[in-house]
């Protein structure tokens, strides 16, 4: 089938590219003309597994295009992905405005009956919203209808995600719009789950927002493990068994970050305010977060009576391991206040830095070569991302060469023993 995808951040390239590798005909497109001219050359605008190699794949074999002309392929587009970004608006809400913008730009252009679907997150009611938006502003006699579509990929592991998805989520209010999605999912042979729209919204939403609870669940109970003498890693281990409550996401750290669990729960806790519902445990999810993130800092700055002038190593600046993305990351923040406190930060990360740098630009922050660099000589040492190369760093190197070894681990990578018997001062979460 034809298919258009508008976006091509991580849910919109991810969607197309997949819908392409499964022998669909896709045409993405992107105002962003540098973006747009990148892709057409085969190279990916994010840092995602396998993605490039895909992109390339369907390139050659003429299944995917990209452009910034949306007027001339929405004339004639079947079905139409919207997977434009929705971040988050300053009192919380989900920004909509690129949503909008899209819908009515498909409304201007639109020559023959086509499917809408919206892949982006949208609170509840939405694809009613886009609905009107199009119908208000269409140019032409065309029967449009609007259906949803949401994603639940992780980053680092989109396109695994995508194409083997757990489930496919549609929201419908048609046979004929559950006939059409139903015809490009078929390929993937995965399970598809129809309801209506607005459930379809609501879903995604409780998905993430459940996940971060999870997280913020447990980084309470290894707060409070901390206190009363007990071991989080021994804990979730002895929890993971219940497949009541599973073995994921069970692990206590810095607080959750990324571009989906801090902008959803707040855009749900959002909704329910709007509806004059008090979402209890939303709003604890976020505060919990809030203050977790700071925790090892706050440890630190009692350990250090000041950071003036002391070398501050930082492991790990992306939110998580394998992408370069760096929305809410623990890293942040924390390296901020350390610069503001006079510290010289020396960070490392595999493949964040170059982001880090275009954002947070100061003379305080040196971005090391290697885990070795940024050690090299440090009075503090704080590990935010997990990647494998910086567990890969033996315990004795940290005691080598740093000139205080004094580690404050926010994803429990060590053995808190091995790490004693180095003579580290080590510090992490719920033990
Ligand atoms: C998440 C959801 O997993 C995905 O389904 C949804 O579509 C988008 O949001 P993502 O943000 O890419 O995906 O990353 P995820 O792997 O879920 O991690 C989110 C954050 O939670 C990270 O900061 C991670 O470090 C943290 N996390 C995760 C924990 O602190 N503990 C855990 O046990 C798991």
């Amino acid at each position: 089938m034809d298919i258009v995808v508008t976006g091509t951040g991580y849910v919109g390239l991810v969607a197309g590219v997949c819908f392409a590798d499964v022998g669909h005909n896709v045409t993405c497109i992107d105002v962003n003309e540098a973006r747009i001219s990148l892709m057409q050359k085969g190279i990916s605008p994010i840092y995602e597994k396998d993605l490039q190699e895909l992109m390339q794949k369907n390139a050659e074999k003429g299944r995917i295009r990209y452009t910034t002309d949306y007027a001339n392929t929405y004339k004639n587009a079947e079905v139409i992905f919207i997977g434009v970004g929705t971040p988050e608006n300053p009192d919380g809400s989900a920004n909509l405005e690129y949503v909008e913008i899209v819908s009515k730009q498909i409304a201007e252009n639109i020559e023959n009956d086509c499917l809408v679907v919206v892949k982006s997150t949208v609170p509840v009611g939405t694809n009613e919203r886009v609905e009107k938006i199009i119908k208000d502003n269409l140019k032409n006699n065309v029967k449009v209808e609007v259906a949803s579509n949401p994603e639940f990929l992780a980053q680092g592991n989109a396109v695994h995600d995508m194409l083997h998805a757990k489930r496919v989520i549609i929201g419908i209010e048609s046979k004929s719009a559950e006939k059409k999605l139903n015809e490009i999912y078929k390929p993937f042979n995965l399970p598809i789950v129809s309801m209506n729209r607005r459930s379809a919204e609501m879903v995604k939403y409780a998905c993430n927002s459940f996940l971060a609870l999870k997280i913020s669940y447990m980084n309470e109970i290894a707060n409070l493990c901390k206190i009363v003498g007990a071991d989080i890693e021994e804990v979730a281990k002895g929890m993971s068994y219940d497949d009541r409550i599973g073995a994921k996401f069970l692990n206590a750290g810095i607080g959750y970050g990324g571009s989906c669990f801090p902008k959803d729960t707040k855009a749900l806790n959002y909704l329910a305010e709007q509806n004059g519902y008090e979402l209890k445990t939303v709003k604890a999810t976020i505060e919990v977060n809030e203050e977790q993130r700071k925790r090892l800092i706050k440890k630190a700055k009692k350990c250090f009576k000041s950071f003036e002038g002391k070398k501050i190593a930082v492991l790990g600046l992306a939110f998580k391991p394998e992408t370069d993305d760096l929305r809410e990351a623990p890293s942040i923040d924390n390296i901020k206040y350390l610069v503001n406190q006079g510290a010289n930060v020396y960070t490392y990360d595999p493949i964040a830095s170059n982001n880090f740098k275009e954002k947070y630009d100061d003379e305080k922050i040196m971005y090391a070569k290697n885990p070795t660099e940024a050690l090299k000589d440090a009075d503090a040492c704080f590990i935010f991302t997990e990647w494998n190369e910086i567990k890969d760093i033996k315990p004795e190197q940290y005691k080598e060469l740093m000139s205080n070894p004094s580690v404050f681990d926010g994803r429990n990578i060590y053995d808190i023993n091995e790490m004693k018997e180095n003579g580290i001062d080590y510090h992490s979460i719920g033990r």
